[in-house]
C-alpha cells in the first residue's frame, strides 16, 4: 500500500509526522536509493526505505486487547508466587502486550494491554482524565447513602482526590446493592479506599467502563482485540496517523 513518507515514518516511530517532514526536506530519506521529497509516496512493505542511511527498523503491528479480567488474576506478566496472571489469559496473542494500568487481584472487569507504548504513555499520564467507571457491590445499608458517601471530597493517603460521580445500579432487599462510582484518577485502591473511608463493605469490585470503552459484550475471562477505530478514540495521537 502506498502511503506518505511522513506518514510511514511516524507509523514506524522514527519521528512525529512534522520532524519526519523536516527530515525528508534535509535529503536525510531515501527510497529505493533515491533521495525522497516531501509530498513522495512508497510502500512500506516493498520499498527500501533508509533514513541517514539506514533502514526504517520494523516495529510490530499495533495491537490492544481489552480483556474481562476475572477475580483473583494479578495484572503483571509473570508473578514470583506463582499466582495467575493476565498474560496467562491471553492464549492466541503472541505478542508481548503490557497492561494499561492495574486492577488488584480481586477487582474484575475491563483492563487493557498492549504493544503500543505511546498508547500506554497516554492513558497512565496523570494529565490524561479519562473516565474510569466501576461497579461497587456493597454488603449492607442504603445504596443512596452510600452513593451520597462516595461523591464527597475526599482525602486518600494525602492526597485530595476530584469526587466521584456516583448512581446506584442495584437496591437489594434488606440492604445492600452495586454502586457506580466513576473517577478520573487511578490511585492505587482508590475505589476501595474510598469506600473504607465512607465505612462501606466492599463483596464486589468491577470496572466496566473505560473511557469510551465498555466491558458489554466480553464474557468474564474473555478478550477481544480493540478496533483501529475504538484505539483512535483513546489515544489523540492516532487520529494524526
Ligand atoms: N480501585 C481499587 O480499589 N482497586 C482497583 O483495582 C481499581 C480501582
Amino acid at each position: 500500500m502506498r502511503e506518505r513518507l511522513q506518514k510511514i515514518l511516524s507509523a514506524h516511530g522514527a519521528a512525529s509526522r512534522r520532524a519526519a517532514e523536516v527530515l525528508i526536506a534535509r535529503g536525510k530519506v531515501t527510497v529505493n536509493g533515491q533521495v525522497a521529497s516531501v509530498g513522495d509516496s512508497a510502500d512500506a512493505e516493498n520499498d527500501a526505505i533508509e533514513i541517514d542511511g539506514r533502514p526504517l527498523s520494523i516495529r510490530p503491528e499495533p495491537i490492544t486487547i481489552l480483556l474481562h479480567k476475572p477475580r483473583g488474576v494479578v495484572t503483571t506478566l509473570s508473578d514470583e508466587k506463582g499466582r495467575k496472571t493476565v498474560r496467562d489469559l491471553l492464549t492466541d496473542i503472541p505478542d508481548r502486550l503490557v497492561p494499561v494500568g492495574r486492577l488488584d487481584m480481586n477487582t474484575e472487569g475491563l483492563l487493557l494491554l498492549t504493544n503500543d507504548g505511546a498508547l500506554v504513555q497516554t492513558l497512565t499520564h496523570p494529565s490524561h482524565e479519562i473516565d474510569k467507571e466501576y461497579h461497587v457491590g456493597l454488603k449492607s445499608g442504603d445504596m443512596d447513602a452510600a452513593a451520597r458517601a462516595l461523591a464527597q471530597p475526599m482525602t486518600i493517603e494525602g492526597y485530595k482526590i476530584q469526587p466521584a460521580k456516583t448512581a446506584v445500579v442495584r437496591r437489594d432487599e434488606g440492604g445492600g446493592g452495586v454502586v457506580s462510582v466513576t473517577i478520573h484518577e487511578g490511585r492505587h485502591h482508590q475505589v476501595r479506599l474510598m469506600c473504607q473511608q465512607a465505612e462501606l463493605e466492599v463483596v464486589r469490585l468491577r470496572r466496566v467502563r473505560l473511557g469510551p470503552l465498555s466491558i458489554e459484550g466480553v464474557p468474564y475471562g474473555h478478550y477481544r482485540k480493540l478496533t483501529p477505530a475504538e484505539v483512535k478514540k483513546l489515544h489523540p495521537e492516532h487520529a494524526d496517523t
